[in-house]
């Protein structure tokens, strides 16, 4: 089992990564605090691995909550319903959550766990790509509000994250390529050979060869894990995990929630922040030619849904959780590799950029 741990003195945590963890006992056992476990999960995820997972866990008394597909379902109204539930089942602090599914039931998972009587140990077992790459680790847990995505939640951290690696092979192809518009983000904000060895493997990687997949998988955990451990609260370089997420979240809003995949939305953004970069001269086309083309070769967007304009982004950009004094702040990359937060983007520019589409 390759492991990497997410250092955050008390709340330091594992993220176990391999083939076949879902029907590994050993993968859990340490992390379970007490004999009740209670799975949550959603309809699809639950037909695939639910009784998988419900055996590996025999030697507890295992409960599950299964709650229907999709970021719509993201809300206070299915917390409430969660909490309810457990409640019912009488789930006390020695009880603890698993949060078997993609980003939705894992936000969810967490903003419940981080709230049920001041907070029960949860285990996020993700399921899909993205959430083996990013929304897993780092302990933010939210649901969404009409108004905006993840405008209500909290930092809490889980007691392990369990990558099954071989969960993937049954993803969509749409799925897998959201996924990987969260892949793509990490070379370009951090590591500008991941991105080289992304071109240079973006078949095998599409075919989903499990070496590459573990290999791929596990640089991403490093360099968020690297990341959580100096900034947990976002006050800092954690906000360069963003890329693409300002722009990415008003399309998710203004098309409605669950329409355009999050991984898509970021997708359009990251192509929209590397435009900006390159008006203000920090990137060359060239490079984002290569970002667009790596990202189209997943079959993601690369512009903005038609018709929606700038100030249809504007209205939605406004509530992110990035504006300080009024200031939407974007994250920019400056060359393949780095980015960094910026306020400074001309809003002659931003007009021109959304208008165009
Ligand atoms: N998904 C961005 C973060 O965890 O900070």
């Amino acid at each position: 089992m390759s492991s990497l741990m997410v250092d955050l003195a008390e709340r330091s945590y594992p993220i176990h990564i391999s083939a076949n963890l879902l029907r590994d006992p050993e993968a859990f056992r340490a992390h379970i605090k007490g004999n009740k476990v209670i799975i949550i999960t959603n309809q699809v995820v639950d037909i695939l691995f639910g009784a998988v997972v419900t055996d590996t866990l025999s030697e507890f008394q295992v409960e599950k909550i299964v709650l229907p597909d999709g970021e719509q379902y993201k809300t206070l109204k299915s917390f409430e319903s969660v909490i309810a539930r457990l409640l019912e089942l009488r789930a006390a602090r020695d009880t603890t959550l698993i949060a078997l599914g993609g980003g939705v039931i894992g936000d969810l998972t967490g903003f419940v766990a981080a709230c049920y009587q001041r907070g029960i140990p949860f285990i996020q077992v993700p399921t899909t790509l993205l959430s083996q790459v990013d929304s897993s680790v780092g302990g933010k847990t939210a649901v969404n509000h009409p108004l905006g995505k993840n405008m209500i939640g909290a930092f809490y951290q889980p007691n392990a994250v369990i990558i099954d690696t071989l969960s993937l092979s049954s993803l969509p192809k749409r799925e897998f390529a959201a996924g990987m518009a969260e892949v793509i983000k990490y070379g370009i904000i951090y590591d500008k050979d991941f991105f080289d060895w992304l071109e240079a493997n973006q078949q095998g990687i599409a075919d989903k060869q499990q070496s590459l997949l573990q290999q791929m998988i596990r640089r991403c955990c490093e360099i968020k894990a690297e990341i959580v451990a100096q900034d947990e609260r976002e006050s800092g370089i954690r906000a360069l995990l963003n890329l693409g997420h300002t722009f990415g979240h008003a399309i998710e809003a203004e098309m409605g929630y669950g329409q355009w995949l999050h991984g898509e939305a970021v997708s359009a953004g990251i192509v929209l922040a590397s435009l900006v970069a390159q008006h203000k001269n920090w990137m060359p086309a060239s490079d984002v030619c290569r970002i667009r083309a790596l990202l189209a070769a997943f079959g993601l967007p690369t512009a903005p849904p038609k018709g929606m304009g700038y100030q249809a982004f504007m209205q939605h950009m406004q509530l992110d959780k990035k504006v300080q004094a009024n200031k939407i702040r974007f994250v920019i990359p400056n060359d393949i590799g780095t980015a960094v937060v910026t306020d400074q983007v001309d809003e002659a520019l931003l007009r021109k950029l959304l208008d165009a589409s």
